[in-house]
């Protein structure tokens, strides 16, 4: 690669020199079907039931009676023998010594009974993590059948999604054995009374999709930055898109060269520190049939060491998940390609390595943007922004009807919400409200943040039309009052609805696993942007 202001490129631009992908190992698809047949049959390595807690004992949920029945009605009382409470995400396992097909049986904690039912989006989501943290504890298990914990699509969707999402482990790259480590549950079966009916068929198939979707960024987001840097993770895209075999897929991907003369300044300066040069990867589907045409728009820093501005050694450790928002955006709009809805989406991955290499851009250089607008680079560790604001300006050029990023933006953001809770800020208090609710019925925690207008000054230069830095305080804010700079307007006037959602605190799990999250590569964000999606084509905003 040649071109002013670019280093002579390294040998690690030759794919034979940086590890592939296809190295990694990965455990099979886990797949989820519905089956109907008395629960004492269900041939299963495990029987999986929810208890509550019912005051000082438990109390077995609704579809619970046909398993104590075989069991010879003892079978609360032999769990409350073990110290099972019912609290949320315990299990408790029995031997089932005949009683049942399947040998083993899981008791996990549903929590306070209340009525003894599933109710609202909050009673599903705690029904979503049960269910996952069972389904976590019997790794290793080829098949585990589950007794749903009450009647309806929702519950049955909720129980398949917490049976998906928690089906994960990453293999990474280790050698040996791959049948002597512990595989995620191959086969889950959803056991119910009556034969499955359209509804309750297709919410099995949307939670398969669902699931297919978070193991796929999870593998991305956990991948080593030695096998996934740009140009790795644009050809993960091209694979995964012709995988989906999907007609009204494609994706179109801009190498270092086109971006450099493409005038995408944010990126090419991000990306010209590192040997590896940055990408910008669009992928789009579109719907006859829709009317809504929404963009997804993910920071993929496939490491970010802060480059110049370098980041202290334990700060960078987790730093190859810094592409959680990239990896986001594609598996969403895959998903809801796969899905078939109605709907257009557009997902852009701005993805780039910020490396302190001989030619990384300096604290206190400018940089032109796609679009023109100038910034001077304060610190180079505020990067993200940087590779955003280009495809932001991009994005907007295709008009969208409204345009979501996903971004581990700011430390100010996990300092200001924790480990569990994500971000949302937006130019437009509908659009925002809309963002929320589909996050509310995804079972995403996530959280209004203000944009005050007071803290755009706070970036302003002497040199450039604004800095990529400002007040230190709130710095969540200002990251994302300088993302909406480079939000478009849309042609019959006013701002493009716009949300950003600051995913830095739950994109990657560094403490034990809980519920239906592993430790690593959450794949945050991914539910929000597909019921998102699925909003916009059942003409809900
Ligand atoms: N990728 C980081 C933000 C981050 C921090 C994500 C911790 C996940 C966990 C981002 O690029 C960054 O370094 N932001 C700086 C910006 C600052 C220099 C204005 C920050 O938040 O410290
Ligand atoms: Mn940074
Ligand atoms: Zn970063």
């Amino acid at each position: 690669m040649t071109g002013p202001g670019y280093d002579a490129e390294g040998p690690a631009k030759d794919p034979s020199h940086s590890p592939q992908l296809s190295q990694q190992q990965g455990f099979p698809v886990t797949t989820i079907s519905i089956k109907s047949e008395p629960v004492a049959a269900v041939a299963a390595d495990a029987l999986i039931v929810g208890v509550y807690k019912d005051g000082e004992g438990i109390a077995l949920s609704p579809g619970a009676a046909a398993v104590d029945e075989a069991l010879g009605g003892t079978l609360a009382e032999t769990l409350a023998t073990l110290g099972a409470t019912g609290a949320a995400e315990e299990t408790t396992r029995v031997a089932t010594v005949g009683g049942l097909a399947a040998p083993l049986l899981v008791a996990v904690g549903l929590g306070e009974a209340g009525d003894g039912e599933v109710v609202g989006a909050r009673g599903l989501e705690d029904l979503r993590r049960a269910v996952g943290a069972a389904v976590r504890s019997l790794a290793g298990k080829q098949r585990a059948a589950i007794v749903l914990a009450g009647s309806g699509a929702e519950v049955l969707a909720a129980t398949a999604e917490g049976a998906a999402f928690g089906a994960y482990s990453y293999d990474g790259l280790k050698t040996g054995d791959a049948a002597a480590r512990k595989a995620p549950v191959a086969e889950i079966l959803l056991v119910t009374t009556a034969a499955p009916d359209a509804e309750t068929q297709a919410a099995a198939e949307r939670a398969q999709v669902l699931g297919e979707a978070l193991t796929a960024a999870r593998d991305l987001i956990n991948t080593p930055p030695s096998h996934l840097f740009p140009q790795a993770f644009a050809e993960a895209a091209v694979d995964a898109v012709k995988n989906a075999g999907i007609g009204s897929l494609s994706i179109e991907v801009l190498d270092d060269a086109q971006l450099r003369e493409g005038g995408y300044g944010g990126l090419t300066g991000v990306g010209q520190g590192s040997v590896r040069g940055p990408r910008l990867v669009k992928v789009s589907y579109t719907h006859p049939e829709a009317s809504r045409k929404l963009a997804f728009v993910g920071k993929g820093i496939t490491f970010d060491t802060g480059g110049i501005s370098l980041k202290p050694s334990a700060s960078m450790e987790t730093m190859k998940s810094d592409m959680s928002g990239a990896a986001a955006v594609l598996h969403a709009a895959l998903a809801v390609a796969r899905l078939g809805l109605p709907v257009n989406v557009t997902a852009w991955a701005a993805l780039a390595e910020n490396m302190p290499g001989g030619n990384a851009i300096r604290p206190s250089d400018v940089l032109t943007m796609f679009g023109g607008k100038t910034v001077e680079v304060l610190n180079t560790d505020a990067e993200g922004r940087l590779v955003l604001a280009d495809a932001l300006v991009a994005a907007s050029g295709e008009q969208p009807d409204a345009i979501v990023d996903v971004a581990t933006l700011t430390g100010a953001q996990v300092l200001a919400l924790g480990h569990r809770t994500g971000a949302v800020m937006s130019n437009d208090e509908e659009f925002r409200v809309q963002v929320e609710s589909a996050a509310e019925r995804a079972g995403e925690d996530f959280w209004p943040m203000p944009l005050p207008a007071h803290l755009r000054k706070t970036m302003d230069t002497q040199v450039a039309d604004l800095a990529n830095m400002g007040d230190r305080m709130g710095g969540m804010l200002v990251a994302g009052l300088f993302l909406q700079e480079f939000v478009g307007e849309r042609a019959e006037g006013g701002l493009i609805p716009w949300a950003h959602l600051d995913i830095a605190g739950p994109a990657f799990n560094e403490a034990a696993p809980y519920g239906y999250v592993p430790k690593g590569a959450v794949g945050f964000a991914v539910r929000t942007l597909v019921q998102l999606a699925d909003d916009a084509a059942s003409g809900l905003y």
